[in-house]
């Protein structure tokens, strides 16, 4: 059950010019409450003008400290980055369904781009995942951080090319049996033809512009197959993870 709660923003880490980490003290002790991988909350801006919230992911879970990873991509982001240590930061969550749990046996792929890194860094350290490996891709070495195989668009750290391309290659000598992915709709479109062809399945963690975060606007639906044809369904509650082969990807 989400609930809205105020804590304290204890740490503001810089990454780089794009990135940075809110470090969040709460009043709450147990991981459990706080939050599933590939789950969000809508972080409310202090003093801002009208109380907007921001959907952002789990980036990590430390006793009481919810810690999220933001790009800074906007108003309310670029607001965000400059908070002070100290300061009471309303949150409401946790919010939207979680990845499944990975099998232990089973080979796995995480596939990232841009500010998707942040669920998969709290899904892999979560379930302590050595089983697995991990792709990220990025349009620069700004927008890149650590894992086992980065790739870049201009090479300017990593592999030179995209992470798609990256995938094809890997999956000409390896078995893989799913693949967790996060990053632009474009990037896990197609992933997804790809992983299609190698019968592999798909958790794709979509992202939609959100208002509400909880089910009530409407505004961040997208079709999903069924059997008759399509439904739409709610990014923010239905979602945000969903089989890859489920999403009508073009809409
Ligand atoms: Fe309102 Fe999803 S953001 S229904």
């Amino acid at each position: 059950m989400p609930f809205e709660m105020t804590g304290v923003l204890v740490t503001k880490s810089k990454i780089n010019n794009n990135y940075f980490i809110l470090d969040i003290k709460t009043q709450y002790k147990l991981n459990s409450h706080l939050g599933k991988p590939g789950q969000f909350y809508e972080i409310q801006m202090p003093d801002f003008p009208n109380k907007l919230r921001i959907p952002i992911s789990i980036f990590k879970i430390e006793k009481d400290t919810i810690s999220f990873m933001i790009k800074i991509a906007g108003q309310g982001t670029d607001y965000l980055s400059k908070l002070e240590n100290g300061v009471k930061i309303n949150i409401l969550g946790p919010l939207g369904n979680e990845f499944s749990i990975p099998e232990t046996k089973q080979s796995i792929l995480l596939i990232s781009g841009g500010i998707g890194y942040a669920p998969l860094f709290f899904f892999k350290n979560h379930f302590n995942l050595s089983n697995s490996v991990w792709m990220h891709g990025g349009r620069n070495s700004e927008e890149v951080f650590n894992c086992d195989l980065v790739y870049t668009d201009d090479g300017s750290e990593g592999i030179k090319g995209y992470v798609t391309e990256g995938l094809e290659e890997y999956l000409d000598s390896h078995l893989v049996e799913r693949i967790y992915t996060c990053g632009p709709k474009i990037m896990m479109k197609r992933i997804c033809e790809i992983a299609y062809k190698h019968q592999i399945k798909v958790e794709a963690s979509l992202e939609e512009y959100m208002a509400c975060g909880m089910g009530v606007c409407y505004g961040c639906v997208v079709k999903i197959k069924n059997d008759q044809d399509f439904q739409y369904k709610t990014v923010c509650k239905d979602g945000p993870i969903f089989l890859g082969e489920e999403v009508i990807w073009d809409e």
